[in-house]
């Protein structure tokens, strides 16, 4: 589906995602600037425990193939 990491791949922006969207990495964590950040639908139980697994996370910090 058109997620952020779909997108990303699609204009050959190199991001990882290992699990392939099925929520069991962290390799697709991305920084959302604070113009969007606040637009997205609010992250599941199951991204933010995912999340909390990533390195460098910050308040902007979501997984990038839960972005839609
Ligand atoms: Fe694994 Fe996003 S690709 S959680």
């Amino acid at each position: 589906g058109d997620n952020v990491l779909y997108l990303a791949h699609k204009h050959g922006i190199d991001l990882e995602g290992a699990c392939e969207a099925s929520l069991a990495c962290s390799t697709c964590h991305v920084y959302v600037s604070a113009a969007h950040f606040d637009k997205l639908r609010e992250p599941e139980e199951r991204e933010d425990d995912m999340l909390d697994m990533a390195p460098m996370l910050q308040e902007n910090s979501r997984l990038g193939c839960q972005i839609i």
